[in-house]
């Protein structure tokens, strides 16, 4: 696909004001083949791209919110979206509740009339919880109410929220989908009557994803399959490597058995992605120490790319979150997340068992 990196398109004869084809307006080259490749990696009726991931979060939250509606959310999500459901919707005169992701019960407890959204991440970054997802989605269907959930994480290559009867599926295609840390840029793929709707919002709001770095999304895509088969690959060697280890206290990996939503992961997962999270015996010394003394990983935030990244999320992805809230879902100071990149399996665990030796 190459690049139409053009603002507007001659106008041909007999076309209308709608026929217009403008960057602002996402219907250039690059978008519409972006769309359609984007629908068909989850088997979707339709598309959209955008110019990041909180750009179709909240564009979507935006469009099937208004003043007086509520939101059921669930209670551990990426830093972001929990800052613009915690600190944004209610400026907006939207109320929400956050939800326990394994408790239905509770969920029925909470749902009002004016609820039109339930929103969840397919994992959780960075304890990678695994919700109930079945039962979100018979839940929204039963109430007339729209399921959403962010599928960054497993992409497409694992999780295919549509084809489990999501209402929409949305992306930060920042890090798996694009892999390669060099752009920022965001989906939402699902039903085709909230997609048109979400476009014409984002129309007008402004969020579209430049052509150049539409083409560099599409490139990236090209191999996303091979990478992500990689990293399941490699993440699970690594975590059961982990797990087995005596300095490591805790390991958050949905691909282990000692995992509590293991079963689930394995009925909805085709695999299980390269992110994972841990504690160490040695707290948050042991922490600072293994990031330090770690070769291949480098430490930065964001995740899903080519190279190995190490973090602490308290102090980066979820730093905005308050620090009472993140005690209370388990991200503590100590915990590390990694985000497994394509080097060498080999390679990692060598390092790794180096950087732990050395605590
Ligand atoms: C799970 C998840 N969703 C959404 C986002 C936001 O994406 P972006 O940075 O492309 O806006 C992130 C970013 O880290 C994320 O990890």
């Amino acid at each position: 696909m190459p690049i139409f990196q053009s603002t507007m398109y001659e106008v041909e004869p007999g076309t209308g004001y709608h026929d217009t084809r403008y960057i602002r307006l996402n219907n250039t080259p690059n978008h519409l083949a972006l769309h359609q490749k984007m629908a068909s990696l989850e088997n979707a009726e339709d598309a959209l791209v955008t110019a990041s991931g909180m750009a179709a979060i909240s564009s979507a939250l935006m469009t099937i919110l208004s003043a007086g509606d509520h939101l059921l959310a669930q209670e551990c999500l990426y830093g972001g979206t929990h800052n613009l459901i915690t600190q944004d919707l209610p400026a907006w005169g939207i109320q929400f509740d956050f939800i326990d992701a394994n408790d239905p019960d509770q969920w029925q407890r909470l749902v009002r009339p004016n609820t039109k959204a339930i929103y969840m991440e397919t994992m959780t970054n960075p304890l990678l919880e695994v919700a109930d997802h079945e039962a979100v989605i018979r839940f929204a269907r039963d109430r007339g109410i729209v399921s959403m959930v962010d599928n960054t994480i497993p992409c497409p290559v694992n999780f295919r929220p549509p084809e489990w009867g999501y209402d929409l599926s949305l992306h930060s295609g920042t890090k798996y989908l694009n892999g390669h840390s060099d752009l920022v840029a965001g989906a939402l793929i699902g039903r085709a009557d909230l997609v048109r709707k979400i476009r014409h919002r984002v129309n007008h709001l402004g969020g579209c994803l430049d052509p150049h770095t539409a083409f560099l999304l599409h490139r990236g895509i090209k191999t996303v399959g091979v990478r992500v088969r990689h990293q399941n690959a490699s993440a699970l060697r690594i975590a059961r490597f982990l797990q087995d280890h005596p300095a490591v206290s805790k390991i958050n990996f949905p691909g282990l058995e000692s995992h509590p939503q293991h079963a689930r992961a394995q009925r909805l997962f085709e695999g299980y992605a390269g992110l994972l999270s841990l504690e160490l015996v040695g707290g948050l010394e042991a922490a600072k120490r293994l990031i330090e003394k770690l070769r291949i990983p480098i430490e930065a935030p964001s995740l899903g790319g080519v190279e190995t990244l190490v973090t602490r999320p308290s102090t980066t992805s979820h730093a905005g979150m308050a620090p009472e809230d993140r005690k209370r879902l388990g991200i503590t100071d100590s915990l590390v997340r990694v985000s497994v990149g394509i080097e060498d399996t080999e390679d990692l665990l060598e390092d790794i068992g180096q950087a732990l030796e050395s605590l």
